[in-house]
């Protein structure tokens, strides 16, 4: 029989960039395709999880076995994953969330001005800090995209935001991180975890990720 060690466990997994509106057309963003995201909660799925995928706009379809909750903004992401924090056993936060947005939104599409133009931009909430500093019973992972000292900034991420683990994302690489079919990242967490997985494509590695982490939590995971 196929073995389903989430199942009786709700996932929330958040994947996809977040859209940061500055006028009615346009917007502030990123390369994320959604497919890391979309892949850890199909894993998470069929791991047998009652799975809620927070999704920011992709044009990739969600596995059939999730349930979707779509979103557009960082704020929206937050305003989502908060609902769905209290029951969730476990929340992974693939999401590539904006660090900042613009500080006014115009309700008239800008015109041309002559000379150079500013937009003025302010933070978003940390999601994932907020959940860290929030979290009771549920297990926080997060994903860190690096373009330099990966493993470094991703131990930091793991402390600053009281995550439990944090999947480390050298987007520099070839055939890894934004929009790609496959990806290659290592996994760092508490007492000392660092578990290093090579090229695969998403799809077997959320698998292989999410396997690795269940066995690392066997006892814990209630
Ligand atoms: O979607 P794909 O095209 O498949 O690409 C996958 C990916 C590269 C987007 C993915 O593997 C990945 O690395 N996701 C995290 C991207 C990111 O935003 O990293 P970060 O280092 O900026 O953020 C660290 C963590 O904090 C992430 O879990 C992020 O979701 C979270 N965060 C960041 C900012 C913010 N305001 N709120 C957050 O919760």
């Amino acid at each position: 029989p196929k073995e389903l060690p989430l199942k009786g466990q709700k996932v929330v997994v958040t994947a996809g960039p977040t859209r940061e509106r500055i006028d009615p057309v346009r917007f502030l963003t990123n390369f994320s395709s959604g497919k890391m995201g979309y892949a850890m909660a199909e894993a998470a799925a069929n791991l047998g999880a009652e799975t809620i995928l927070i999704s920011g706009p992709v044009s990739i379809d969600a596995p059939s076995n999730v349930k979707l909750v779509p979103v557009e903004s960082a704020q929206e992401m937050l305003d989502a994953v908060l609902k769905e924090f209290d029951t969730a056993s476990i929340v992974i936060k693939t999401a590539a969330v904006a660090d900042y947005k613009p500080k006014e939104v115009h309700s008239q599409k800008m015109k041309k001005q002559p000379g150079e133009s500013t937009i003025v931009l302010e933070r978003t909430t940390d999601i994932l800090s907020e959940l860290g500093s929030r979290k009771t019973k549920q297990l926080l992972i997060g994903f860190a995209a690096e373009t330099n000292d990966v493993l470094h900034y991703a131990k930091g991420k793991l402390e600053k935001k009281n995550a439990d683990y944090i999947i480390a994302n050298d987007v520099t690489e070839a055939g890894s991180g934004f929009g790609t079919d496959t990806n290659s990242v290592t996994l760092v967490g508490k007492h000392d975890v660092e578990v290093h997985f090579p090229h695969l494509n998403k799809k077997e590695l959320a698998h292989q990720l999410l396997q690795t982490i269940i066995k690392l939590e066997k006892d814990e995971l209630k």
